[in-house]
């Protein structure tokens, strides 16, 4: 379905006195934006939302599209990632001064099925591996791209945060080989790895020494996060993804009672209360829907929820009834929890192997998934050009070119780069927009110095 830009009076009019509390007033300006839910199989109903990109001087057709695809699983792109973190209008619906839509046509896609406004009709019909997360997703870009064909030779980027950054790179595979059997036509450009869940152990196994030496441990609670970060480890070995699962929530209770709660996502600020309480709890049966509540919930927290729910269904239209914006979400991790611990680092070589550009970039304040861990995976890369890559020193980046603070670090050779984002946390674009919005445009070929870049 596809609906053209209504006048902002007659908004105005279906949302007078909808919203739960503030106000919520729409920006007089605003581009095409286009939406509609894709069958991607039996059951499986998946949401995406296109925002054409609207710059001053440029025509949409001269800037790349870009895929945004949020973590969890089961965070929602159309919300979270919109929303909070790089759409053209924050959670209060002001206009965002770091929008990427003034640089790219946006693409937010609700996966896997179940997650933000997608949903499915029967429990069996939830994703439960990256295999069904990428086929799904290849249904949805080959109906997107065949109905929308002003799209399909404009360059098109995959970017992704998290868990979004594991689908982000089995999606990018599927896509490259059914661009070589001519079953989509898309011009595809390169997939970029947010604080993305390429090898979690990697991750588990860095927290330790991360937090230490960040003065968030002391020599027993270094102890204590190393041994049961060695207890993850050798569930990995064993294939024991499941308990591999159940190991990384302890391993996660054990951190909090060592660093007083310290917030998961940005070490430097206080995580939510709720964190504190949980930490109190025992670690029971539950431990999943906990661990959903802690890494899910937040990407829907109540504004937000309100939001999509409220005005923004609203706006839809064609959202049924009965179906809440995140009211399959902890269905979408229970269902993924076998997949959850899985390395995909083999991916990564397959992408690099076939020439994809690969962007990895990660906030330095973040501990789910450090940048410690983040260094630890790449190393193990097999792709032949990697000791070049090792071999290369890396360059400053500064966001504000009149400013000397360094905003990020960046390395690159061949179709590899690596972005070290400074004072961010877990979501990037939320804590350095200036910055990631530059790197974007590094990234898209849109300024000097991006992956194009040598020493
Ligand atoms: C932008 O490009 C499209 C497709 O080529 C064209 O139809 C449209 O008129 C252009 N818009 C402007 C404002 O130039
Ligand atoms: C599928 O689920 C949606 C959302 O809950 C609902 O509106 C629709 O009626 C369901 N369809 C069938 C065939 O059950
Ligand atoms: C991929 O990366 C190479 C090397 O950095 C660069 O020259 C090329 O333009 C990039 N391609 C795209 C489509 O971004």
């Amino acid at each position: 379905m596809e609906l053209a830009p209504r006048p902002v009076w007659q908004l105005l009019l279906l949302f007078l006195g909808l919203s739960t509390g503030a106000v919520l007033n729409w920006p007089e300006e605003q581009g095409k934006e286009v939406w509609d839910y894709v069958t991607v199989r039996t059951d499986a109903h998946m949401f995406w939302w296109l925002y054409y990109a609207t710059n001053p001087c440029k025509n949409f057709t001269e800037l790349p599209l870009v895929m945004w695809l949020q973590g969890g699983p089961g965070g929602s792109s159309t919300g979270f990632g919109n929303f909070e973190e790089i759409g053209p209008l924050d959670s209060d619906l002001k206009p965002r001064r770091t929008t990427w839509l003034q640089s790219a046509s946006l693409l937010f896609v609700d996966n896997p099925v179940g997650t933000g406004f997608s949903y499915v009709n029967k429990s069996n019909a939830y994703a439960k591996d990256l295999a069904t997360v990428a086929s799904d997703m290849m249904v949805l870009l080959k109906t997107f791209f065949d109905g929308h064909k002003e799209f399909q030779t404009i360059p098109f980027y995959i970017f992704s945060e998290s868990y979004g950054g594991k689908m982000a790179a089995g999606i990018a595979l599927e896509l490259y080989k059914a661009i070589q059997q001519g079953t989509i036509q898309c011009n595809f450009a390169g997939v970029a790895l947010g604080d993305s869940w390429i090898s979690p152990v990697d991750s588990v196994l860095s927290w330790g020494p991360y937090l230490y030496s960040m003065s968030l441990l002391d020599d027993q609670g270094l102890a204590e996060v190393s041994q049961v970060a060695e207890q993850v480890l050798d569930a990995i070995n064993k294939g024991l993804y499941r308990e591999a699962t159940d190991l990384w929530g302890k391993a996660e209770m054990v951190v909090e009672q060592n660093t007083d709660g310290v917030n998961f996502y940005n070490i430097l600020t206080k995580s939510s209360p709720m964190s504190a309480v949980e930490s109190s709890l025992e670690f029971t049966e539950s431990h999943l829907v906990r661990l959903f509540q802690r890494h899910v919930r937040h990407l829907q927290q109540n504004a937000l929820s309100q939001l999509m729910n409220g005005p923004i269904r609203k706006k839809l239209k064609i959202i049924p009834e009965d179906c809440t914006w995140g009211g399959q979400a902890n269905n979408v991790f229970v269902n993924m929890e076998g997949d959850f611990m899985k390395p995909v680092i083999s991916i990564v070589d397959e992408l690099l192997e076939a020439g994809i550009n690969v962007t990895i970039y990660n906030g330095q304040l973040d501990l789910i998934v450090d940048t410690m861990g983040q260094e630890a995976w790449v190393r193990k890369l097999k792709w032949a050009e990697l000791p070049k890559f090792n071999q290369l020193r890396w360059k400053p980046l500064y966001s504000d070119p009149e400013s000397l603070e360094t905003s990020a670090f960046v390395k690159s050779y061949k179709n590899l780069a690596f972005y070290w984002i400074l004072r961010a946390g877990h979501m990037v674009p939320s804590d350095q927009g200036d910055m990631t919005l530059k790197m974007m445009r590094l990234v898209t070929q849109q300024e000097e110095g991006g992956p194009g870049w040598r020493v």
